[in-house]
């Protein structure tokens, strides 16, 4: 399973803890940006009615800095808005750039550092290392726990028209600076925090079993899996609960680097279709996949799952097959009482809709060949069909 050559990158320079938003002023200091003369802050609507948006002006203000706030990226952003907004963020004449918000404003935060300082559509920079140079400086500040887009070196767009989720990996889009505040976060609402913490747990688990798993990245997998399992539904029920936010949004930056050293496997491969043509939110559509992937994988992955339980607080002995069993079930039981669908049917996906999914799902190449156990165009298909079954 492990490979003999590992890499592992991530953000220059992470400040986290309660109220570390504060910090903002000292570290663009530190970091040698208190010298910006404008500051382009990407984030969504939800994110200006709390304040925090405001909140960052006013500290730029005091340092001299001027800034423009857009709302304009929509959730799992298109081609089409990414290229838009960049128009607004060229035209404003911005040296730098803040991304403050869930995964798809962190991920179209990178994307336009890198658009202005490469000079090439999205179309030509799509794709693993395709773009040739560093954007302007980047700070991103999550605000939901889930893609852990903050350390990774990938932006994710949507192409309604191939009806697909396509990766930009290069990293050149890691950021100057992160911020991980968890006071940002206990707002979230429940269902985004369910849908984007149990997508931080697919990334941890997906890299634990990946085939390019290796020491770097098992020990953020398995420290993800550990602080996710053990705050989620406190964070869920008890939004307010700082510890339980914190240990969420931690350990999703955890996910993020596991996945950058390992990669994500069959899941999400098989989420990205879900997402391109239904619009199922990528949280969900991951919740959904993974105790039926995990299923498909078990026999391949025994001696992992072993640890998986051992993490998740699974103690009970048994055969390793009864371990692998209560993995899944757990899982099952976590998407049960966070109310995320387990069922198809409701996004209006019926049975004649699964050989083309299954044939969008086998293309995701890049992240089908890390899932440890092949996966047939027929697997894929059986495997979404439970998704319809019942
Ligand atoms: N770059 C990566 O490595 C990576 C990994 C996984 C997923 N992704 C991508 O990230 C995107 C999904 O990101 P996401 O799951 O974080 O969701 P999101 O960014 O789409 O946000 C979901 C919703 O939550 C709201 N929201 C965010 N923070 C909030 C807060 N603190 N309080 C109240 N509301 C808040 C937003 O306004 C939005 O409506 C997808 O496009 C996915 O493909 C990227
Ligand atoms: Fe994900």
């Amino acid at each position: 399973m492990t490979t003999t050559h590992y890499h592992f990158q991530t953000a220059s320079h992470i400040v986290s803890g309660a109220h570390s938003l504060e910090l903002l002023g000292e570290k663009l200091d530190l970091l040698g940006l208190s010298g910006l003369t404008s500051i382009f802050i990407l984030t969504q609507p939800s994110i200006v009615s709390l304040g925090y948006a405001d909140q960052i002006k006013r500290k730029l203000e005091k340092k001299g800095i001027a800034s423009e706030i857009s709302t304009e990226i929509k959730p799992e952003p298109t081609e089409e808005n990414i290229e838009e907004v960049f128009q607004t963020f060229l035209k404003g004449e911005h040296d730098a750039i803040i991304g403050i918000g869930g995964g798809s404003v962190l991920d179209a935060a990178k994307i336009l550092a890198v658009l202005k300082t490469n000079d090439q559509p999205i179309s030509a920079l799509i794709g693993t290392n395709l773009v040739r140079k560093r954007g302007v400086p980047t700070i991103l500040i999550p605000t939901t726990s889930g893609t852990g887009s903050e350390v990774t070196p990938n932006a994710i767009v949507t192409f309604p028209e191939k009806e697909l989720k396509i990766g930009m990996v290069s990293p050149h889009l890691l950021p100057d600076l992160v911020i991980l505040d968890p006071a940002l976060t206990l707002n979230l609402p429940k269902s985004i925090t369910a849908a984007t913490g149990m997508d931080a747990f697919t990334h941890a688990l997906e890299s634990y079993i990946s085939n390019k798993a290796n020491p770097f990245s098992d020990m953020f997998a398995l420290e993800s899996m550990r602080l996710i399992s053990g705050s989620i539904q406190e964070a869920y029920h008890h939004g307010k609960n700082v510890k339980a936010r914190e240990d969420m949004l931690v350990g999703a930056m955890y996910g993020g680097m596991a996945l950058t050293s390992a990669g994500t496997a069959a899941v999400h491969a098989m989420a990205y279709p879900l997402g391109g043509k239904y619009k199922i939110s990528h949280g969900v559509a991951n919740s959904m996949l993974l105790p039926h992937v995990t299923a498909f994988n078990a026999d391949h992955i025994m001696d992992r799952l072993e640890n998986v339980a051992r993490v998740i607080g699974i103690e009970e002995a048994g055969s390793k097959h009864t371990l692998a069993e209560h993995v899944i079930h757990q899982i099952e039981e976590w998407t049960a009482d966070l109310h995320i669908p387990q069922h198809l049917k409701a996004f209006g996906v019926s049975k004649e809709d699964v050989p083309a999914l299954a044939e969008a799902a086998s293309e995701v190449k890049r992240l089908m060949d890390n899932n440890p156990k092949q996966m047939s165009v027929s697997d894929i298909e059986q495997v979404y069909m439970k998704l319809l079954d019942a």
